[in-house]
């Protein structure tokens, strides 16, 4: 790991006083997590709390009650990046109030500022990057330092933390870890600890980290790395021990999740697959459902697309992004497919995967997008049959090749905004349509439900998803308590019992809308 240490520049600025914690009331040591971005940072704020947990560290709900804030970020675009920094001028104030209050930027956008962050925020104390947060126990100890340590002695570094109350701490330090790259997943590393996780009966699991593809406009393969897929042994132990502490759900990770294992060169791993990992978890006793994401359609092979089709604790659910329906476009996003390839692709999908829904994402607005090409990215949705979409309106990233067009004088190649806001609109519009349309299909029908908990709308509801992924908010019936469907999750037999979370029900579809179908249970 490298570790930059700065020292920090506490008394110039009146929101950097040295702290005085002999008289300052701290609580135990408490961190509170923030994550923008996406399932991947949500996994690994999950694992950074476990880490922490193994150095004392308690998760609390609030920033006011923590004595360590990280905030995991995202650059994904403009506007991601400026959430961040917002948030840490928001904390800005706390620090004042809780002197002793410590601030990590973690994610994307600490990978890639690196130590500019601490020019940009100068209260933050430490920029850890996506590739070291299984230094993060090591990290706290420097950060958090016994009070006994309190001279320049190295070695006071490796010392155990002690309670965080009633210390006096040095003026402080800033640590900067952020490598570049790292050989190996991260969750590798840290074989031996559990995330903190949020739901008792789904689970994220990062299976393969980084990106070697390198999209003219995405920030992935710089903040996140080369391709490194996690060691097979690793993902279904993990897995196993999901399944042992209840877990019914897990979603597969990575940003190409299906090129899942083409990285590895051991002898031993390298015939590793998406479709062997599924091949095995599909045979673990008590898990109900295998999810993943995201897909690329250049990975998706007909082995993988088979073992979607007969394992039947696969989802048959695919987010495989198109990003945009014009092949000049594509060309020039790096995409590697033409729109013809990609609608072939989920026409064999739909051929031969029994009920599968498909999603992806859109750009609109890319440099150069004319009005015809951005008409053949709406016409797109509707060829593709897909049951949702995420759109963005493309947002310029520096580092990348597409974010250079626009710096070197290539102004007019720039989708103006409203230009971009009006075909977002309109290209929402379609998407919508489309979500309808697969929602009507569900009306009448029964469909087995997993249950997440109370509908957040109405809590007198219960929540769940279809296997497509569809959300399901219905009634429970007691009459009929669930003997339901117990006998489906994973073969295991369930005590009879009322709907609950983590079951999955029959649910009958009584109305639709487009994101979002209401039900009932239904009667056996
Ligand atoms: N690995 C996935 C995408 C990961 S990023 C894939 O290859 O499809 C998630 C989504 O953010 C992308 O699918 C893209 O639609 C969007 N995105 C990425 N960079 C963007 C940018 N510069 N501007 C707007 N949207 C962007
Ligand atoms: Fe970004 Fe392209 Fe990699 Fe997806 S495949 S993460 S869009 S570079
Ligand atoms: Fe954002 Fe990083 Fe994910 S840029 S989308 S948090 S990989």
């Amino acid at each position: 790991m490298k570790i930059m240490i700065t020292p920090t520049e506490t008394s110039s600025s009146p929101d950097l006083q040295t702290p005085d914690l002999e008289t300052s009331a701290s609580p135990a040591r408490r961190v509170y997590i923030e994550t923008l971005g996406c399932q991947m940072n949500q996994n690994d704020s999950e694992l950074m709390l476990g880490l922490l947990k193994t150095v004392d560290f308690q998760p609390t709900d609030t920033p006011e009650q923590a004595d360590f804030v990280i905030l995991n970020t995202c650059q994904i675009r403009e506007n991601a990046e400026d959430k961040a920094y917002n948030y840490l001028h928001r904390l800005k104030v706390l620090k004042r109030e809780k002197p002793w209050l410590k601030i990590a930027m973690a994610g994307c956008v600490a990978q890639q500022a690196q130590s500019t962050v601490f020019d940009r925020v100068p209260f933050v104390d430490l920029v850890l990057g996506t590739q070291n947060i299984h230094d993060l126990p090591e990290l706290t100890r420097r950060l958090f330092p016994a009070p006994e340590s309190q001279d320049d002695d190295p070695s006071f570094f490796l010392e155990a933390p002690t309670a965080f109350s009633s210390r006096k701490m040095k003026p402080g330090m800033q640590l900067l870890a952020t490598d570049r790259q790292r050989i190996g997943s991260t969750y590798d590393y840290i074989n031996d600890v559990a995330p903190v996780r949020q739901s008792p009966f789904s689970a994220w699991v990062t299976i393969i980290e980084g990106c070697d593809y390198f999209c003219t406009y995405c920030v992935v393969p710089y903040t996140r790395g080369r391709q490194r897929s996690r060691k097979p042994q690793s993902i279904l132990d993990e897995v196993k021990r999901l399944v042992d502490d209840g877990v019914k759900e897990v979603t597969l990770l990575g940003q190409t999740v299906d090129a899942y294992g083409k990285d590895f060169t051991d002898p031993e791993l390298k015939h590793w697959r998406l479709q062997h990992l599924f091949e095995a978890l599909n045979d673990l006793p008590g898990l109900a459902r295998i999810r993943f994401m995201t897909s690329h359609p250049l990975d998706l092979s007909d082995a993988i697309i088979d073992a979607i089709a007969h394992l039947e604790r696969v989802m048959p659910y695919v987010h495989i992004p198109m990003q945009s329906g014009d092949d000049t476009v594509l060309a020039r996003m790096k995409r590697g497919y033409t729109s013809r390839e990609y609608f072939e692709l989920v026409d064999t999908l739909f051929d031969r995967v029994a009920g599968v829904a498909i999603s992806g994402d859109m750009i609109v607005g890319f440099p150069g997008e004319t009005d015809e090409q951005f008409q053949r990215s709406v016409a797109a949705i509707y060829r593709s049959n897909v049951m949702a979409v995420n759109t963005a309106a493309y947002s310029a990233r520096a580092q990348t090749p597409a974010g250079l067009w626009e710096t070197r004088n290539a102004h007019d190649e720039a989708v103006p905004d409203d230009i971009k806001q009006a075909r977002l609109a309109t290209i929402n519009h379609a998407v919508n349509d489309q979500a309808l349309r697969w929602s009507q299909k569900f009306r009448g029908q029964t469909v087995d439900v997993l249950v997440e908990g109370p509908s957040r709308r109405n809590p007198s509801r219960w929540m769940g998803r279809t296997p497509c992924n569809k959300v399901v908010n219905f009634e429970g019936a007691p009459e009929h308590d669930a003997t339901l469907s117990g006998a489906a999750i994973g073969g295991v037999a369930l005590t009879p019992s009322v709907v609950a979370p983590g079951l999955i029900v029959p649910v009958t579809i009584t109305d639709v809308f487009a994101w979002s179908l209401l039900g009932r249970v239904a009667a056996l």
